[in-house]
């Protein structure tokens, strides 16, 4: 059976979806420049990769050197293609812009460039999340600088989304709003290869991932359900759970899309002002794209993530994810 790439999928898309070429070379080159990464992220001591470089985000987080090495990947990648409009990431306080020198073009890109970056230094799954946006008509005519209202759309507007997982194989995870499909990349070729199809996450699971050690600080909704997920066969919900948690949103969700489960990131009552610890626009929002893509859903306990108006770029949000049933039983908790 002939093999295909994603290079294939792709236009095969454009083909029966009249995916746009630009959105496809979009795709493209942020494939490209995960699979640099990638690269990056498996040379571990050998490049001299590991560790902090001692500086913080905007969000008051210590920058490992892989965090600021694939954000300036993603970004030497994406600025001269005439793809972009602008970009976005949890590694810059701004919105960037794209040097005067190249074309400007139709959509924005967000990412998290590397997630789960505490696994770094200890060799355990970390990935880059990104989602693609439509620049609003007056941002693409404007030539002077891009501002960060052009990127406060809903998760509904995205136009694709994914994540690329450094474990112990490559995978490049996509939506195009047509299902959801895992690409693992092949080494030696050098190409992403189709090789899960149309992934679903189950309705039903017997399996959840939240930072337990967290737990005196959830709100009483939280509480309640993950007690009866506790409590097992003993309990209301008669049934035995199990539990992981991994410290990567992108290795938690991809088990979750591939063998169900439900993810949980709840507020927190020390830091009472603050939603959640996930990041809406470059954590939340394609993961809920991908998950509500796959038949699960997510949402902020409340609401839909993907109908939340994002009111700046690193706002955060509280994220229950995954199999349908369980993620209804949580936020109806929140409800009830
Ligand atoms: P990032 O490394 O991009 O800052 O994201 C880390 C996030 C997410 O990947 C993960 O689910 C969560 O932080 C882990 O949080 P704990 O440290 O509370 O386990
Ligand atoms: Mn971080
Ligand atoms: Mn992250
Ligand atoms: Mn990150």
């Amino acid at each position: 059976m002939s093999r295909v790439s994603l290079s294939r999928y792709l236009i095969e898309q454009t083909r029966s979806h009249n995916t746009p070429a630009d959105l496809r070379f979009l795709i493209e080159v942020v494939a490209r420049a995960c699979k640099e990464i990638s690269h990056a992220v498996s040379k571990g001591a050998l490049g001299g990769v590991l560790g902090s470089m001692g500086t913080e985000n905007v969000q008051g987080e210590v920058q490992k050197k892989l965090d600021v090495i694939s954000n300036e990947i993603l970004l030497e990648a994406n600025e001269w293609g005439g793809h972009l409009a602008g970009m976005a990431s949890e590694e810059m306080d701004n919105a960037y812009q794209i040097p005067g020198q190249y074309p400007k073009g139709a959509y924005l890109l967000v990412f998290d460039p590397l997630d789960g970056s505490s696994n770094i230094d200890v060799n355990v799954s970390v990935g880059t999340i990104f989602s693609v946006l439509r620049c609003p008509d007056k941002y693409v005519e404007q030539t002077g600088s891009l501002d960060e209202q052009a990127f406060l759309q809903p998760g509904t507007e995205q136009v694709a989304a994914g994540y690329a997982i450094y474990g112990p194989q490559t995978m490049l995870v996509l939506t195009l709003g047509d299902g959801v499909m895992g690409f693992t990349l092949d080494r030696e070729m050098g190409s992403f290869v189709l090789t899960h199809e149309n992934m679903k996450v189950p309705a039903s699971t017997a399996e959840f991932a939240i930072n337990m050690s967290n737990q005196r600080h959830w709100e009483e909704p939280v509480k309640r359900y993950v007690a009866e997920l506790l409590a097992g066969k003993e309990g209301p919900l008669e049934k035995n759970y199990n539990m992981r948690w991994i410290a990567a949103m992108v290795a938690d969700v991809h088990r979750i899309l591939t063998r169900g489960g439900v993810f949980m990131y709840p507020r927190d009552a020390r830091e009472p002002e603050k939603p959640g610890k996930l990041r809406l626009m470059y954590e939340a929002n394609p993961m809920s794209m991908l998950i509500e893509q796959a038949g699960g859903a997510a949402t902020n306990g409340h609401q839909r993530i993907l109908d939340i108006q994002p009111e700046s770029l690193h706002q955060r949000v509280a994220v229950f994810l995954g199999s349908k049933d369980e993620v209804e039983r949580v936020t109806g908790y929140h409800k009830g």
